[in-house]
């Protein structure tokens, strides 16, 4: 047993670092709750905000099967991947040798640098990447792609990852911009091979837990209409956007566009407007998610706060107007959430929803967890638990402490009612 441990203790950094792991919440907090929640094997754990997937690999490391939702097509892909523990990996390293060696050997003949077209180019940051790692690339994403080879995802993950971490010259702090040092010169191919050795190592090691069903849904957490999952989720873990003015679109912009998940503006508006509306940006003339929130006094008092605050200010740019409207939006989308997942719970299901407290807007402060289990208890069937604090931040501008909590939730079925 011990052996078994150490090896899935192992994989814990192993695969969450195939894709973007500092971006995402630590794993020894879903374990702590799968723990408190008893999930076992007969369980079904559920992130309805999965991201690049933690709690689905946390599961299954353990044996326990879970799904997945997550409306980001780039992250979505990755938390699909990272739980795709093939046990077939005989010619994994031999295939990727052969892309590599098809790569290097168009980039010596290429006579001019590729470049993404006009369109592809205006959706991401300027200066994300320097010209000649683009160029290679793209010549190693599209060598990778006509080998047509069944580790095809595995391949395209691992060129995701150092796009990012490798190849661009982004920087994040939170928020995503552009280092002042370009990388101009950097070996795509090779850093790209050994990371897929890397994930080769890890597949053979952790292949024998491979049965484990960890099932990724691409959709919005909102509206969920999967009717294959008939069997009633015992407990959700998940860690849904806050109301902070983060761009879940524009920190995956780079790879999404190279890997061609977002090809025009079109289709980055469509998908915006599958996430829940946590910033300014994301804001559109059709948005109806407030109606959920409308009789709620503390979300009105909040919204009307802020509002009055920006009047003071006299602050008059269209972002600082929808300031007081997000606020609604926001929790209005997670009500609506809570709604729609009641069909799939099990009597008696537990939820942990890790959000943090918020000073986005003129610097009110924005208690997430206690606000967003004041929703819950108002749609009925939820009952707050109770609020563990995971981590806190001193905030200097306003001198106050802002928390990261873990609101947690105990669901009681009742008939699907509406908010009271
Ligand atoms: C805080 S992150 C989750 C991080 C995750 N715990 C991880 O391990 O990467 C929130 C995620 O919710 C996703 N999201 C936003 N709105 C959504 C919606 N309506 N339905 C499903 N996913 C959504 C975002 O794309 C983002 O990946």
């Amino acid at each position: 047993m011990g052996n078994i441990e150490n090896k899935l203790k192992t994989a814990d950094s192993a695969i969450h670092d195939w894709y973007r792991f500092v971006l995402s919440f630590p794993p020894h907090l879903v374990q702590q709750y799968l723990d408190e929640f008893g999930a076992c094997n007969s369980s079904l754990v559920l992130d309805p905000f999965c991201g690049t997937g933690t709690t689905n690999v946390e599961c299954k490391k353990q044996g326990i099967p879970s799904w997945g939702i997550e409306a980001n097509p780039m992250t979505y892909f990755a938390s699909k991947t990272k739980c795709k523990w093939t046990a077939d990996t005989s010619e994994f390293v031999t295939i990727a040798d052969h892309i590599a060696r098809s790569a290097n050997q168009s980039i010596s003949e290429l006579k001019e640098l590729r470049t993404l077209s006009e369109e592809q180019s205006e959706l991401i940051l300027k200066n994300s990447i320097s010209p000649k790692p683009l160029s290679d690339t793209l010549v190693l994403r599209d060598a990778i792609c006509s080998a047509n080879s069944r580790f095809q995802d595995y391949y395209l993950l691992a060129l995701a990852k150092h796009i990012v971490y490798s190849y661009s010259n982004l920087k994040f702090g939170p928020e995503v911009g552009i280092s002042r040092t370009k990388k101009d010169c950097v070996n795509v191919v090779e850093i790209w091979l050994s990371e897929v050795q890397k994930m080769y190592r890890d597949l053979a090691t952790f292949s024998e837990y491979a049965e484990t069903e960890a099932d990724i849904t691409l959709g919005d957490a909102r509206n969920i209409s999967v009717s294959d999952h008939l069997k009633k989720v015992d407990c959700v873990i998940t860690s849904p956007p806050y109301p902070n003015e983060k761009d879940y679109s524009r920190t995956t912009r780079l790879e999404s566009v190279i890997l061609g998940f977002i090809k025009n503006k079109d289709e980055l508006r469509e998908i915006k407007k599958g996430f829940i509306r946590s910033n300014t940006k994301n804001v559109y003339r059709s948005d109806e998610d407030a109606q959920y929130v409308c009789n709620i006094a503390s979300i009105n008092r909040l919204s009307d706060e802020i509002e009055q605050k920006r009047l003071d200010l006299g602050k008059t740019s269209g972002f600082e107007k929808l300031y007081a409207s997000v606020v609604k939006l926001y929790f209005g989308g997670m009500a609506k959430h809570l709604i729609q997942l009641k069909p799939y719970l099990r009597d008696g299901a537990s939820l942990a929803y890790v959000v943090g407290d918020q000073a986005s807007y003129f610097q009110i402060p924005i208690r997430t967890s206690k606000l967003l289990g004041e929703v819950a208890e108002r749609i009925g069937g939820y009952r707050v638990e109770r609020i563990d604090t995971f981590r806190k931040r001193f905030a200097t501008a306003t001198e106050t402490w802002l928390n990261e909590d873990v609101l947690v939730l105990k669901y009681k079925e009742q008939s699907h009612g509406e908010i009271r």
